[in-house]
């Protein structure tokens, strides 16, 4: 069984020990990651398999998709916290929006269209664990309100999956005051 891992730059395909397995799917753990840590990862399909295994979305499946991306980030760049991070690092916002519908797309329809490694562009940005919360709060009001209540039902459960292995891999230590931090304690 072969698992894509979100947190490597190189987005390649290994092959993974289970440790469990749950409605969604597989569950792992990597064993020997930088700085100790073993978040479980996402069930998300290796996008090598998924070639041959892609399904179809309907175009009125793929129009909510890229509803609730837009949503998101009209509701995004109007949050103080998210605004400027989206606007210093999306300067081609058509594009940027397109390769986050396909994302989505493959969690909720699995069309296998993104075969990117979503992690790789969190790892320059600056930012505060705390945005995590602001991120969720936005993905969860854009999917509930443009997609199907199944649908958002899991395309929510997977941001906070994502969100979660995001953060750990981001923030793997723990300040003095007991908050998510990216560097040891002094
Ligand atoms: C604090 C939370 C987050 C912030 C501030 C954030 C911000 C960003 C930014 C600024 C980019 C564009 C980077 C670039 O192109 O240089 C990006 C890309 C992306 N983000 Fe996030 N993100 C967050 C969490 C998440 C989560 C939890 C997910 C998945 C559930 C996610 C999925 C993606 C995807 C799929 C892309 C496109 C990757 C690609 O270009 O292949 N993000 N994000």
């Amino acid at each position: 069984m072969c698992h894509w891992r979100p947190w490597l730059e190189s987005g390649i395909c290994v092959p993974l020990r289970a440790v469990g397995r749950s409605k969604q799917g597989f569950v792992y753990r990597i064993q020997n990651l930088r700085f100790g840590i073993k978040p479980c990862i996402p069930a998300v399909q290796c996008p090598r398999m998924m070639d041959n295994m892609a399904m179809d979305a309907s175009k009125e499946q793929e129009a909510a998709i890229e509803r609730m991306v837009r949503v998101f980030y009209e509701r995004a760049l109007a949050n103080e916290t998210l605004g400027p991070i989206f606007r210093d690092a999306i300067h081609d916002w058509e594009p940027h929006i397109k390769t986050v519908s396909d994302f989505w797309s493959g969690v909720v329809h699995g069309t296998g269209r993104y075969q990117g490694n979503a992690y790789a562009p969190h790892i320059k940005l600056k930012f505060e664990a705390e945005a995590f919360d602001d991120w969720l709060a936005v993905f969860q009001s854009a999917a509930s309100d443009e997609l199907a209540p199944k649908d958002a039902k899991e395309a929510i459960r997977v941001a906070h999956h994502m969100a979660g292995s995001f953060k750990a891999g981001l923030f793997p230590f723990t300040d003095k005051d007991g908050r998510p931090s990216r560097t040891p304690p002094a």
